[in-house]
């Protein structure tokens, strides 16, 4: 066996390695759906690049497992190895290679960003900003449409802009194949052209704080018409101060405050279909708010409003400090916290009358 010659068998079973990886690479589902026009040309950027990598890495792993194999020690040689000083034509090989391999992708992948990122017509602005832990979507050229249910229409231009209140995001819809940092300071860009209707996740993809797993939302992509149907009764509820898309009553404006700040991100409250879990529970606050307030020397009312404008006052037993954004006095107007108060002490002080 040893006497036939073993480079032979190594290419050989590195022909069939790459074929057989090449066969798994293109077999295996990497991505969602391709809501997007440009997700088909990055799919294919990825196949690409997965293709181009398994011979590589099948070359490099079959020159080592060679080398392990028929460079070992045999029992009792006790010989240093033979003194190499180098050979400058294979140097001269492994670097050409490569080079060449990674200039022809780098430009193959320039000319792919430059078709996603070009500027076209009828382009629809939206403004995207992260906060711990929730999206909010504002349409500056519709009005000054502001939302957390961020609604495209399908084959038309978006462009995000997008911004963060606080730390780092990023901005990520798996099915578009977008994906940008929300950098503080900074406008970040990104232009997408949905082509799908449905429904999709829109992802926080940056490690941002404890509350960074529930800082998820989704995307509607619906057709034109009904895109217009929507943002105009967005419009008419901001001309009527927020108070006719919330039902018309202090109630329902609350509950829209509560999800637009992202308090649901970590809360838990039934009436507001919010189920986290970083925070206390908020189901119970009217009774506890008075239990702990009382302690305080302070009524219900002042206890709930101070927890929010200053978190760390009051930590409830069992929560860490410092977790809960101590900005909510600077993103909130007064009004806005006094109508939050009163629609949590409001909402939590019904259940437990019942
Ligand atoms: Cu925001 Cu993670």
């Amino acid at each position: 066996m040893r006497s036939r010659n073993p480079l032979l068998g190594a290419i050989l079973l590195a022909l069939v390695a790459t074929a057989i990886g090449i066969v798994i690479v293109l077999a295996l589902d990497w991505f969602p759906s391709q809501g997007s026009t440009a997700a088909k040309d990055i799919d294919t950027l990825y196949d690409v690049l997965l293709v181009v990598s398994v011979p590589i890495f099948v070359l490099v792993m079959t020159v080592a497992l060679y080398s392990v194999y028929s460079f070992r020690v045999r029992p009792g040689d006790m010989r240093d190895g033979a003194p190499i000083h180098g050979n400058t034509r294979l140097e001269i090989i492994w670097v050409t290679i490569p080079f060449i391999i990674v200039s022809i992708l780098a430009a193959y992948g320039w000319i792919v960003l430059d078709d996603i990122e070009a500027k076209k017509p009828n382009t629809l602005t939206v403004n995207v900003t992260g906060q711990q832990f929730a999206w909010s979507f504002e349409y500056p050229d519709e009005g000054k449409v502001k939302t957390n249910q961020l609604v495209l229409p399908k084959d038309r231009p978006v462009h995000f802009r997008v911004n963060t209140k606080d730390v780092l995001h990023d901005f990520w819809v798996p099915d578009f194949r977008l994906k940008t940092d929300a950098v503080p300071g900074l406008t970040t860009d990104i232009r997408v052209t949905p082509q799908r209707l449905g429904t999709y996740p829109v992802v926080c993809a940056e490690l941002c704080g404890i509350g960074h797993s529930t800082m998820r939302q989704t995307v509607r992509v619906v057709p034109a018409a009904e895109f217009d149907s929507w943002l105009s009764e967005q419009q008419q509820s901001e001309e009527d101060g927020g108070t006719a898309a919330a039902g018309g009553d202090e109630a329902a404006l609350g509950r829209q405050l509560f999800k637009d700040t992202g308090c649901e991100g970590c809360h838990t409250l039934a009436d507001a279909d919010a189920t986290g879990t970083t925070g206390p529970e908020l189901d119970d606050l009217a009774a506890q708010a008075a239990k702990y307030g009382k302690q305080e020397g302070l009524s219900p009312t002042e206890y709930v409003k101070t927890s929010i404008e200053d978190p760390n006052a009051f930590v409830v037993p069992g929560f860490p400090e410092n977790v809960m954004p101590a900005t909510y006095s600077d993103q909130l107007s007064p009004a806005e916290i006094d109508t939050l108060v009163e629609y949590l002490l409001g909402v939590s002080g019904e259940k437990s009358a019942r």
